[in-house]
């Protein structure tokens, strides 16, 4: 095995140190199901290393996984990609920056907007039809977008998206930085990409990128990295991960980053769960009334299912899933359910999903493809995300919102968590319409501005 940080913080845990430090369990065994979690769950003590000034054995794991994956360098991250986000808006952007945002973006794109008071501009990807999902962006609209302001310091994109859709980010890289600005992907759900044969948005050209490796990976919840070109100070990024991240980064989460990182280098099970998935895909598409979402941009251990087509909703089939045959998608909206697929599910999980689709496909009936969903009208700021963001709010109902009020916080169905409205946007009578026929069952209020 080659996990510096593990290898370390268990030689240490094995010197039975009296340890009158946090954290308070003291690495015994305290709490029976955290058994061997416990004594690896350290402090910045004695040889432990610091995550935010970049020493130590946790350094060696940083190195070991930017060298895995293809980046100059990588630090490591606890409070998500979310923290990744607004650590790579701070360091790229910086405050009162005017940046060029995917509309698909997380809604921790639009809290960091509020928090660097930064002035967004949208691209927005296409749809891809008929699953109603967010599909690619075209480089000419950056280009565009990047022409008309030429302040924009920095792009940031998603990619791959929930639905498993990748970006062309050689193409949107070579736009931003024939504009001088600097590319920032979100890669929230992509971190196994190596594993499977796919370059890392650094290898790509991007500036940074953000890697959840909790989402795909077999790392703790929260964990993640940050991977830099080293385009950017390292020293920028250090002090924005300490500025938007806890003074006590959790030694258990930044040691899974580590196992899971030379996890996925061990073998090549992700290689054969991006089979699986592919063969069910064909599976689906042959034999069942449900549509797989495919192509060559995608995600190869991301599962889309469309209900499309049949007179079931996405949401009506993932609920389905869970409380007949104990299934649990990872989200589901109106037309789609979306798995994500690593190779702990290769047991029997991705079997008795099969089986289930496969039953299920038997009680539902076709219907006629439904229409193109209506793009939503693109919204008129009114205010700062920060002004509406950090200001005075009321939260009404949907059928008390009136047009012409300004959004307060992200209005964001979740999961995906992608703001249909970001803060300080006008709410007109189509965005109304719009989430109550399209987010029916996850928003019912909205939080307006109160000057
Ligand atoms: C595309 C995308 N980006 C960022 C995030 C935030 O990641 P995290 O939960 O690791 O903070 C999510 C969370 O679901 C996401 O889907």
């Amino acid at each position: 095995m080659n996990t510096p940080l593990y290898h370390a913080l268990r030689a240490l845990s094995q010197k039975h140190t009296a340890r009158f430090h946090m954290p308070g369990h003291k690495g015994k065994d305290v709490l029976p199901d955290f058994g061997p979690i416990l004594p690896l769950d350290f402090t910045e003590v004695y040889e432990t290393g610091n995550l935010y000034t970049g020493e130590g054995p946790i350094r060696q794991a940083e190195e070991q996984a930017a060298r895995f994956y293809h980046a100059p360098d990588c630090h490591f991250l606890t409070g998500g990609s979310t923290q990744g986000i607004h650590t790579m808006l701070y360091a790229a952007a910086g405050a009162g920056a005017d940046v060029l945002f995917d509309r698909n973006c997380h809604k921790s794109a639009a809290h960091a907007a509020a928090m660097l008071d930064l002035s967004p501009a949208f691209v927005f990807p296409k749809t891809i039809e008929p699953f109603g999902i967010p599909g690619l962006l075209c480089p000419d609209d950056i280009d565009r977008a990047l022409s008309q302001n030429p302040s924009i310091r920095a792009v940031l994109v998603t990619s791959p998206n929930y639905y498993g859709v990748r970006q062309d980010i050689p193409a949107i890289a070579a736009v931003c930085h024939a504009h001088g600005a600097k590319l920032l992907v979100d890669a929230a759900h992509g971190a196994h990409f190596p594993a499977v044969g796919l370059p890392s948005p650094i290898q790509e050209g991007a500036d940074l990128a953000t890697l959840s490796a909790h989402k795909t990976l077999y790392a703790l919840g929260q964990s993640a990295m940050l991977l830099s070109s080293g385009t950017i100070d390292s020293d920028r990024l250090r002090e924005g991960a300490s500025l938007f991240g806890t003074s006590s980064p959790s030694y258990a989460m930044m040691v899974s980053l580590d196992l899971a990182r030379d996890a996925l280098e061990q073998d090549d099970s992700y290689q054969k769960a991006a089979e699986a998935v592919h063969a069910l895909r064909l599976h689906l598409a042959e034999h069942t009334k449900f549509r797989p979402l495919t192509g060559n941009d995608l995600d190869p251990c991301r599962l889309t299912v469309s209900t499309a087509g049949t007179d079931w909703t996405g949401d009506q089939l993932a609920d389905t899933l869970y409380e007949r045959f104990g299934v649990a998608c990872e989200m589901s909206d109106a037309r789609n359910m979306v798995c994500i697929v690593t190779p702990a599910d290769l047991d029997d999980n991705l079997d008795r999903l099969r089986e289930a689709l496969d039953t299920l496909s038997r009680e539902v009936q076709q219907t006629a493809l439904p229409a193109p969903l209506p793009p939503l009208p693109v919204p008129r700021p009114a205010l700062s995300v920060r002004r509406a963001l950090l200001g005075n709010a009321s939260t009404l109902f949907l059928d008390d919102v009136q047009p012409g009020m300004v959004c307060a916080r992200p209005v964001t169905p979740y999961p995906p968590g992608v703001p249909v409205l970001w803060p300080g946007e006008e709410i007109t009578a189509e965005h109304i319409v719009f989430l109550r026929n399209q987010c029916y069952n996850t928003i019912d209020r909205i939080s307006v501005y109160q000057p």
